[in-house]
């Protein structure tokens, strides 16, 4: 497989400017004809856009503008004084990805605003319209009344046309981490969500949801709204009216100053997307969040391999070890990594997660006096770093470094240099980052601006040391692994850990298969997956895993990110059969295709793996059993395979029986197809290997 490194294509089709004083409406429509944004300047002066799909609205007239500090809002009394429309297509390449080539095709217009009233103060707002949905950002040219800006809120409406069906979770200002609800717009009830008792810090001020929330319209139309490139500015929640069917932008604050966002002019604001399909599985297949990010500005990243991973994790939230060394059960020894190490490289798995193995462990959560504690150089006495890293190299393992940062972001800034440069030394080159609890500097929160620029300068930061970061407690993807491809993975949804402990049952079956509609249409996820002692009565009685095992493996394709894990301890996989599909799984892709799903309901993904060629599939459904048949009509022409297909036994149940595995192997080609039975909560998992 050759990879071209560099932009295939850039085609600038027309650009055309037009001085349109006296317009006061004007439209863009997508390359295939099929979805157009009108913008409208009402009679006040107020920027309003609308949508259509087919010809059919799917968002009503709705207001553009900003509250700013210290000076009069910016939202009414405009003029158009310029319109520009062009047309984008190109095709750029992912360095690591669920595929190489991406199109990135879109027409644009360019509506720049300046207001009729004394200040006479300019605001450009700039629409790209793409086959898959649209993006739209404010930018703020360089202007004599407007140098610095003070956002008290923005106030960017999408107003709908019904009371559709939402999969939403609450927009929560500290953390994604809640399981998904499902109900008509009119019904959702964000603040019923406060103060669940497993989250380390939550606060949910508005009846607002997080994005991206992906909608079903009553002509089954489906929507999901969201935002690319969150750069220096304050995430975006949205507030619903219920009774109106409207949401209304209002971004995180700050407990410490009166406005969420202070920036210098000039300045463009994030996009607000909106994915637009008819086939729901058609969401999964769009690029459009990352095509609204700037180009990669990293250049040569192939320091940083995609690669599957075991670690020293499952353990401690099993209660089988721990992270502190006080307890006695310290998970992070010599000894344990070195086992890890070994089962790793055994079952072609090329990297190792370490956690707990820093000193500051003793003092981490339900401390509120968290800066200065945690050391990202000091290994514990019974961790030897040096040699573990030498002993992974032996046996072509790799170490992924673990920084917990327990949300004290000045002793993280601080150390980051020291930190990365010591990665650097041992030849690490990834790094999981988390920040468990409330932020600190107190009244700040994860998803804030202050926080959105302590997550991206720690990427640009690790760059220079060829680091890559997956981040737990994160802010949102927003398609920035374009730009800074270190950025692997992240957290930001309520991840497998939550089997493990949490007090209200877990994750249940319909979690992944709402995730994959939603949290996914973001960017990667590090989920975790791969748990094969599903009861695990050994060690937590009233926990357990809601799947199958058969959807344990499936999750390897269906939840795409670029190290996945395999979780479960050791001892549970040895001697698996099912150990196989993980040993063989790709784990960076040429191609996917999403060969079936509804929200909520089931997915289904085909994966063919870049360096082999080789295509694997992985399908999940929710807590209802059901068949589906599988076309292989995806496969290379005139190529025979051997399928190893892995499946819920006919007595599977997530619950009643999920370890119950049917494994059969058969040849498989582009004319095949094949029925397949998924259980209550399961899935299955199938591997092609080219003869
Ligand atoms: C929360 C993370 O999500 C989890 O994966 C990690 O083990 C703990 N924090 C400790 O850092
Ligand atoms: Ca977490």
């Amino acid at each position: 497989m050759k990879i071209v490194k560099s932009i295939l294509v850039v085609l600038i089709i027309f650009s055309a400017a037009c001085n349109s004083e006296s317009k006061s409406q004007t439209e863009v429509i997508s390359p295939n004809g099929n979805i157009q944004i009108n913008f409208v300047l009402s009679a006040e002066g107020v920027p309003t856009y609308s949508i259509t799909h087919k010809n059919n609205q799917v968002i009503k007239p709705s207001k553009l503008g900003f509250d700013l500090e210290g000076t009069t809002s910016l939202k009414d009394n405009f003029k158009i004084i310029n319109t520009t429309k062009s047309s984008f297509n190109e095709t750029w390449q992912m360095p690591w990805g669920e595929q190489i080539d991406v199109v990135n095709n879109y027409n644009d217009l360019k509506v720049e605003l300046q207001e009729t009233s004394e200040l006479k103060r300019k605001l450009n707002i700039v629409f790209r319209v793409f086959d898959d949905g649209i993006g739209f950002r404010y930018e703020f040219p360089e202007q004599e009344n407007l140098s610095e800006l003070l956002i008290t809120e923005e106030n960017t409406e999408f107003n709908l046309t019904g009371d559709h069906k939402v999969w939403w979770i609450p927009g929560d200002w500290d953390i994604y981490e809640h399981l998904y609800s499902t109900s008509k717009f009119s019904e959702i009830d964000a603040k019923a969500k406060a103060g669940h008792g497993d989250l380390a810090q939550t606060s949910i001020p508005n009846n607002a949801i997080n994005t991206p929330v992906t909608m079903r319209t009553e002509s089954g139309l489906h929507l999901s709204f969201h935002e690319a490139s969150l750069v220096d500015y304050s995430g975006m929640t949205l507030q619903v009216n219920t009774e109106n069917n409207t949401m209304k932008s209002v971004l995180v604050g700050s407990d410490n100053t009166s406005y969420k966002v202070k920036q210098a002019v000039p300045f463009n604001t994030p996009w607000r997307t909106i994915q637009i399909a008819e086939e729901a599985k058609d969401l999964l297949a769009s690029k459009l969040i990352v095509n609204l990010n700037e180009p990669n500005k990293l250049g040569d990243v192939s320091w940083f391999k995609p690669t599957k991973y075991t670690g020293i994790w499952w353990e401690m939230h099993l209660g089988k070890s721990s992270w502190d060394m006080a307890s006695g059960k310290h998970g992070a020894t010599t000894e344990n990594a070195k086992a890890f190490i070994d089962f790793s490289a055994k079952n072609n798995i090329r990297a190792v997660l370490v956690e707990g193995w820093n000193t500051g462990w003793e003092h981490w959560i339900g401390f509120e006096d968290r800066e200065g504690v945690f050391d990202f150089v000091t290994p514990y006495p019974d961790y030897d770093l040096q040699e573990v890293v030498r002993y992974g190299k032996e046996k072509g393992v790799d170490i992924i470094m673990h920084h917990e940062t327990s949300a004290a972001t000045e002793t993280y800034e601080k150390q980051q240099d020291t930190a990365y440069a010591l990665m650097q030394s041992l030849g690490i080159h990834a790094v999981k980052t988390g920040y468990v609890g409330k932020i600190l500097p107190k009244g700040e929160y994860h998803h804030g601006q202050y926080m959105v620029n302590q997550y991206n300068n720690a990427v640009i930061k690790a760059a220079k040391y060829q680091v890559a970061i997956n981040a737990h407690e994160p802010i949102k993807a927003t398609g920035l692994r374009r730009t800074y491809p270190n950025t692997i993975s992240r957290e930001g949804l309520r991840g497998q850990e939550f089997n493990a402990w949490s007090s209200d049952g877990g994750n249940p079956p319909e979690h992944l298969p709402i995730v994959a509609f939603t949290r996914m249409l973001a960017g990667p996820i590090d989920y975790t997956p791969g748990i094969f002692d599903i009861k695990f009565n050994k060690w937590k009685k009233d926990n357990q895993v809601n799947t199958t095992i058969a959807q344990q493996l499936a999750l390897y394709v269906v939840i795409y990110s670029p190290v996945q894990m395999a979780a479960d301890l050791i001892e549970n996989y040895e001697g698996n059969s099912a150990l196989q599909f993980i040993k063989d799984v790709g784990v960076d892709w040429q191609e996917t295709k999403v060969l079936n799903g509804e929200i909520g309901d089931f997915v289904t993904i085909a994966r063919k793996e870049r360096t082999s060629d080789n295509w694997f599939v992985g399908g999940i459904t929710d807590e209802n059993k059901r068949d589906i048949t599988i076309d292989f009509n995806f496969l290379d022409d005139e190529v025979n395979y051997t399928a190893t297909i892995y499946e819920d036994g006919k007595e599977a149940h997530w619950d009643n029986n999920p370890t119950d595995l049917n494994i059969r192997t058969i040849e498989i080609n582009n004319q095949s197809k094949q029925k397949l039975h998924l259980a209550a909560g399961g899935g299955f998992a199938i591997s092609l290997i080219k003869k």
